[in-house]
């Protein structure tokens, strides 16, 4: 049998490109490549690229510039870019960098074998069409040999909201769901495989409409009775879904979050500013009010749910008073983590096409580390508040001291304990003490 052939992806952004990257690997495993954790014997190196934001793609043309030197030591090495910077930039990649043997987008990368085999053949291969056919389907069954107990599982893809500063509806294109009953098949399959906890990926999971088949009763299911339905498989003991859209919180999902006890109590809903006037310029579609309401109605549903969100300060016309709406926004939910980003002006997207006046550079700098140091100081307090309390905790690995091993509570905290667990368990801890970016506890008898 000949050598493997070695794969080296290197990942950027989401954790939709951290799964498209495992399926990518899997469907390479076909043409008789293994991954491999550097580019250094590489027989293909993939760069799974982000396009959301800053400077994207001269990123990826600087990190290509870096490799050249496996290129140059080796001929025979097939250089590959994929993702959403693959899918806006296209061509433009191999005229910047003729070096790239093979450029993917997101929706067709079911294709790559056909295109390594092409490359393979020194011909150029580049698709980053929005194919007819499910990707999904086309793509290999997954192997079977085990794996980490915590996994990602994608529903969703796409988004038609069209946000004003996003490239994502451009470069995922349209939402689309997946079946109820594929989604189902390959969640029984990862947890027959080891896996414990699954996290139900989509740009706008919660706007989920997935077609059922008749043996699951039909129609169409929103993400809510997938979720109550995946609850029903066995062996499966924790359920999270990211990233979601305030406007598609609906009465199901948000009554899922009291009563299915697998999903998990953290939920990723992010608002981007606190400010009424920036929101409609951003086109989110709701207030800052009506945000709060939906938060409101789900804590009402389960009280010690920890939320999460995303900022973006210097939206184009944001003023001082803007800006504190937003830092009164974010005093008011108290948040148990958030991200926050300095907005980029994204070709191509309606905020970038208007010429708004930007917010000045340093303004927007200061606003952004305020806002950053408010979110971390909640970020600790919640963390602090763990402590003395129990959590349960999925354990996924050893930690680094000898006998460590660490784990997942259900709000996300890593939590690390001395004792007998094994990898893939669930057990009780109480939280003694907390670190900077974990918690430290005791297992309860
Ligand atoms: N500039 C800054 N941040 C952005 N995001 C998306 N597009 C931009 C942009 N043009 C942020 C949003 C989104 C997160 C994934 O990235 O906060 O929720
Ligand atoms: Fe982008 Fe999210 Fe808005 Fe969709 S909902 S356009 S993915 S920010």
């Amino acid at each position: 049998m000949a050598d493997p052939k070695k794969l080296f992806i290197k990942t950027y952004g989401c954790q939709m490109n951290v799964y498209d990257s495992e399926r990518m690997a899997e469907s390479l495993g076909g043409s008789g490549y293994i991954e491999v954790s550097g580019p250094e014997e590489a027989d293909m190196i993939l760069l799974n690229t982000c396009h959301i934001r800053e400077k994207a793609a001269e990123k990826v043309y600087s990190e290509l510039g870096r490799l050249k030197e496996y290129k140059i030591a080796n001929p025979n090495v097939k250089i590959g870019v994929a993702g959403c910077v693959a899918q806006a930039e296209g061509e433009e990649i191999m005229r910047r960098q003729p070096m790239v043997d093979l450029v993917v987008g997101p929706q067709s990368y079911h294709r790559l074998p056909e295109l390594e085999a092409k490359a393979g053949n020194g011909v150029k291969a580049l698709d980053t069409d929005f194919p007819e056919e499910d990707k999904f389907e086309m793509l290999k069954a997954r192997p079977k040999a085990k794996r980490a107990p915590a996994a990602f599982l994608t529903v969703q893809e796409g988004c038609d909201k069209f946000c004003a500063f996003c490239v994502v509806p451009y470069t995922r294109g349209a939402e689309s769901s997946r079946p109820v009953d594929r989604i189902l098949r390959e969640a029984e399959d990862l947890v027959k495989r080891g896996v414990r906890e699954i996290t139900l990926l989509g740009q706008n999971v919660n706007a989920y409409h997935g077609i059922a088949s008749d043996a699951d009763g039909g129609g169409t299911w929103g993400l809510a009775r997938l979720i109550r339905r995946l609850s029903e498989v066995e062996g499966l003991e924790r359920i999270r879904f990211t990233t979601s859209h305030p406007n598609d919180m609906e009465d199901d999902l948000i009554a899922a979050h009291g009563d299915c006890e697998k999903l998990m109590p953290y939920l990723h809903l992010p608002v981007q500013s606190g400010s009424d006037r920036i929101l409609k310029a951003m086109n989110r579609k709701h207030t800052a009010e009506e945000y709060l309401k939906v938060l409101e109605r789900i804590r009402a549903a389960r009280p010690d749910i920890a939320l999460s969100g995303d900022f973006i300060v210097g939206f184009p016309g944001e003023t001082d008073q803007d800006f504190e709406d937003t830092m009164n926004l974010v005093r008011e939910v108290g948040y148990a983590s958030a991200y926050s980003f300095k907005y980029s002006a994204r070709p191509g997207t309606p905020a970038a096409e208007k010429g708004d006046k930007m917010v000045d550079a340093a303004v927007a700098s200061e606003r952004l580390q305020r806002l950053q140091a408010l979110i971390t100081s909640q970020q600790r307090a919640f963390q602090e508040s763990m402590v003395g309390r129990e959590v349960s905790v999925l354990f996924e690995r050893v930690g680094r001291v000898a006998g460590q091993m660490v784990g997942k509570s259900e709000y996300l905290h890593a939590v690390y304990i001395t004792g007998d667990v094994q990898i893939g368990e669930i057990h009780r801890v109480r939280i003694v003490e907390s670190a900077t970016n974990s918690l430290g506890g005791v297992l309860v008898a």
